[in-house]
């Protein structure tokens, strides 16, 4: 598999992503950038860099990328759901960082990662879009050293932080709009139709905790989260929406895709941060108002006979290292 670089801003169930990604001996974590969202940006930049010390991989750089939306600023934060520091207030269980933050931002840790690389990196945006967005913007020229951009996000049906839209996407709707609808890049969106069905149950988080120190530390982090999903849901189970998305990135060909054109709702109504999948017959498309973006690979399903249950086995096992 390519080399990966991850864009997240945990949040409970980013903190299992990176896991997933910096336990696998196969997946070479080449960094990590934040950005606010889930909690501010101070707050994931921290919690990144002490869930990389949990896994031994405390050397991968981790650079602190944007506070706030490309263009309309909103105080909204999912504490709600990841609790006060953002890892359901127990981030004292995981070790302090080992190395400092980078001394560039995350665009420019993208960037000089994505230009020293030798083959196209995939990138695994599991936050805001707003660092990426910027990257594109900026940096256009970077395109053919991105192999794909997997990206935890939006809805084709419902949303969870407001009725239409997904939080992700909600939190920066220009940012979401430009980089779904960029010319040259590859970009899987991976949305929350999708992880719902892939919640996982105690049962699935007490075998983690039995796994060894670092599964007992990631199942501490997720007693709100846990509060939060329960009332969510109507049972005690969690979706781990991230590491689904990082999974496709580690694991390419792990979930179904279709391709539609996309959009994101960027107006000021009750669905801004909505994603728009056009499902209609490509024909009908383009007899009535054609547009040259590219479509969008969304995934809709698991990939392989073994569906949710084989997938919820599969990251248990990624997660369950004993380092
Ligand atoms: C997304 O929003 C955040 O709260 C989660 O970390 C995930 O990235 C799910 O809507
Ligand atoms: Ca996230």
């Amino acid at each position: 598999m390519p080399a990966l670089i991850i864009d997240t801003d945990p949040g409970v169930d980013d903190a299992f992503a990176i896991a997933l990604a910096a336990l696998d001996p196969h997946v070479e974590l080449l960094g990590v950038t934040t950005v606010y969202g889930n909690v501010p940006v101070e707050a994931t930049t921290r919690n990144a860099q002490r869930i990389l010390a949990l896994c031994g991989a405390g050397g991968v750089p981790v650079a602190k990328g944007a506070e706030r939306p490309l263009v309309h600023p909103h105080p909204h934060r999912a504490r709600y759901a990841h609790g006060t520091d953002g890892l359901s207030g127990r981030s004292d269980v995981l070790p302090e960082p080992l190395s400092p933050i980078a001394g560039i931002g995350a665009v420019e840790l993208m960037v000089s990662l994505l230009r020293q690389a030798d083959e196209p990196v995939v990138l695994a945006p599991i936050g805001p879009l707003t660092n990426i967005a910027l990257l594109l913007a900026a940096y256009p020229e970077i395109k053919p050293q991105i192999d794909r951009i997997v990206i935890m996000g939006g809805a084709v049906d419902g949303g969870n932080v407001t009725a239409r839209a997904e939080f992700n996407l909600w939190s920066d709707p220009e940012a979401a709009r430009r980089v779904l609808t960029e010319p040259g890049v590859r970009c899987v969106l991976v949305p929350m139709d999708l992880t719902y069905q892939c919640a996982v149950d105690v049962p699935w988080l007490d075998e983690l905790a039995a796994s060894g120190p670092i599964g007992a530390a990631l199942r501490e982090l997720t007693t709100d989260y846990l509060d939060h999903y329960t009332k969510t849901l109507g049972r005690p189970a969690v979706v781990m929406h991230d590491a689904i998305a990082v999974a496709e990135a580690i694991w390419p060909g792990t979930l179904r895709t279709e391709a539609f054109p996309l959009d994101i709702e960027c107006g000021f109504g009750p669905a801004r941060g909505a994603l728009i999948t056009d499902r209609r017959r490509r024909e009908l498309i383009a007899e009535t108002a054609p547009t040259d973006t590219e479509p969008v690979a969304v995934a809709l399903d698991i990939a392989s006979e073994s569906g949710f249950d084989g997938l919820r086995r599969r990251l248990l096992g990624g997660l369950a290292q004993s380092r």
